[in-house]
């Protein structure tokens, strides 16, 4: 294995330092990628394994171990080993002085047995080695921790009579060192997540008390605005008009406005403007009489009459049409209506809210929508702000809805420090709804107890810095500021890239169907379809769509 190396283990070469990437000698790369390794600070195990994987793929060894003193301080067990199958593996448990690994460990000194078959202190415990195949030669070397042992590692490799080992004894000991740093820094980091963890424990049992409030959760300024602004809203009967990018929580607000004022015990009746198809949403709004129109075969009492001494939830009002928004108005301002195809007056208290993620000043402004109802709406207001624009909550969220996640999948997983950090500086384009839906994926998927960076989907590491933007001037669904001289320069792809590929990617995923897309996305056809033109996002040629 080290026959031509001329590694020479104190050598401070700055010079080859700086050439690792143009190396010469396998010993070399190797070092050089388990440095990489032990930097990334991940899963002592997993990365143990991949550290003997690179030495195998390099150095061509037969088979290499890792056995690390168990936490009871009691037995030596291989933790990671390349070249043994599981059975062997789990023969590796050895007595603190017994046989070569314990002598390697007793010892604190390397130990080389030429050929395993004459040396009797070998136990071939693992059965790993058939020695009737050939002649193999083993080494040891001592993990040591401030010169204290803490395992050994083991390498074998075939015999040849004219070797000398000290090379390999070199090179296996200074992987050793980094072996033993690589334990050190995976102790202290699970020190400080054990810390964490508990701290999250903490925090969790206080979150329903503090941080919670209508069933939704927040602590930062514009959310205690928000929770105050329900507070103040709620006992009138005042048209509230929520604003917000998609998955903000204005459907949340809209319930905890009904719950949390006098209409609690009345009913809370929804409709999606987006939703129903136009040609229904009249009916669905005033109602009909029988016989009103073809296929009207029974009187059906509309969304007003339902909601009559309760709330009406009107979502995505930005999309009623503008003929319908006229009859709308007329409900709103005279408070009463005839079902379609009726004569008969019908009167109702209803309190209305309306939500909606598109700007309505602008679609006012471009002809889509009626100023005066526009103003009859907006009496009383309020912004859900963007999940970027409320970092500290988001610790908070990801917390609530792990918990949710965990006692529906029977898990107990949690996000790392940096995980958090990092979703911290996420951008969150689909905001809250989004980060409910990626910690029920990565409560299903990852199979550890701690989700890291690392596990999160990579189309999520690949994001962008969190941009300079701190206040959108509009809502706006999955928003970007464009040309915004804030952006900064250096980031690796604009946000605009970002949409188009957010949009894109969706579009892939649903086969090009317009309407598919958009309800991933949580915006209406006409928004993705806008997008799609303003992007010249292109499907390609080969494919043919089927819309719904
Ligand atoms: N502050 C919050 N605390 C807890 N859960 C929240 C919060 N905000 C939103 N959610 C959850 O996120 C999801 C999306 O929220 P919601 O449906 O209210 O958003 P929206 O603004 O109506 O979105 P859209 O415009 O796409 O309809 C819901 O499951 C909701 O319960
Ligand atoms: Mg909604």
């Amino acid at each position: 294995m080290m026959k031509k190396t001329n590694l020479n283990c104190g050598e401070n070469n700055t010079e080859k330092n700086n050439q690792t990437s143009s190396v010469k000698t396998p010993e070399v790369q190797a070092l050089y990628r388990i440095a990489q390794l032990v930097g990334s600070a991940a899963e002592l195990e997993v990365t143990l394994s991949e550290i003997l994987k690179i030495l195998h793929d390099t150095l061509f060894m037969e088979r290499a171990s890792i056995v690390l003193l168990d936490e009871a301080g009691e037995n030596l067990t291989i933790k990671a080993c390349y070249g043994l199958t599981n059975e062997e593996r789990k023969r590796g448990v050895y007595n603190l002085d017994e046989g070569v690994i314990g002598k390697v460990y007793s010892s604190k000194s390397p130990f080389v047995v030429p050929d395993i078959k004459s040396e009797p202190l070998f136990l071939n415990r693992t059965q790993a080695r058939s020695i009737s195949k050939g002649n193999i030669a083993f080494i040891g070397v001592p993990i040591l921790l401030r010169n204290k042992p803490v395992g050994v590692f083991t390498v074998d490799r075939l015999f040849a009579s004219e070797v000398s080992y000290t090379e390999d004894v070199h090179f296996i000991t200074v992987v050793s060192t980094l072996i033993a740093q690589f334990i050190e820094l995976n102790k202290v980091i699970k020190q400080k997540e054990d810390v964490w963890l508990e701290e999250n424990r903490n925090l969790r049992a206080q979150l329903d008390k503090r941080y919670s409030r209508h069933n939704i959760i927040g602590q930062s300024k514009v959310m205690r605005e928000v929770f105050q602004l329900i507070d103040r809203v709620a006992p009138s009967t005042a048209t509230a008009l929520l604003l917000g990018e998609s998955g903000t929580g204005k459907e949340l607000v809209a319930q905890a406005i009904h719950h949390s004022g006098p209409r609690i015990k009345a009913p809370f009746i929804q409709l999606n403007c987006a939703a129903v198809p136009e040609t229904l949403i009249e009916s669905e709004l005033l109602g009909h009489e029988k016989g009103a129109f073809t296929g009207a075969t029974f009187m059906k009492k509309g969304r007003f009459e339902l909601a009559n001494g309760g709330t009406l939830f009107l979502d995505e009002i930005g999309e009623l049409p503008l003929n319908l928004q006229a009859k709308l108005l007329r409900v709103l301002q005279e408070k009463n209506f005839e079902r379609l195809g009726g004569t008969e007056t019908i009167s109702v208290d209803v309190r209305i809210i309306a939500a909606t993620n598109i700007n309505l000043e602008e679609a006012v402004a471009q002809g889509l929508f009626r100023a005066d109802l526009y103003y009859r709406l907006n009496v009383l207001p309020i912004l859900l702000p963007p999940l970027r624009d409320r970092v500290e909550d988001i610790p908070l969220l990801l917390d609530f809805f792990l918990r949710e996640s965990n006692e529906r999948n029977g898990k107990i997983m949690q996000f790392s420090r940096d995980a958090v950090e990092f979703l911290k500086g996420y951008i969150w384009p689909g905001n809250v709804r989004e980060m409910q839906n990626l910690v029920e994926r990565m409560v299903i998927i990852t199979d550890h107890e701690i989700c890291r960076v690392s596990d999160l989907p990579s189309v999520m590491i690949a994001e962008p810095e969190r941009p300079a933007i701190q206040e959108l001037p509009h809502p706006v669904n999955i928003s970007i500021k464009e040309d915004s001289p804030e952006t900064p320069v250096n980031s690796k792809s604009s946000l605009k890239d970002r949409e188009k590929e957010i949009v894109e990617a969706a579009m892939q995923r649903n086969g090009w169907v317009q309407a598919r897309a958009a309800r991933e996305l949580g915006i209406t056809q006409r928004q993705i379809g806008y997008k799609i033109k303003k992007y010249g996002i292109i499907m390609p040629e080969h494919i043919c769509i089927k819309n719904d």
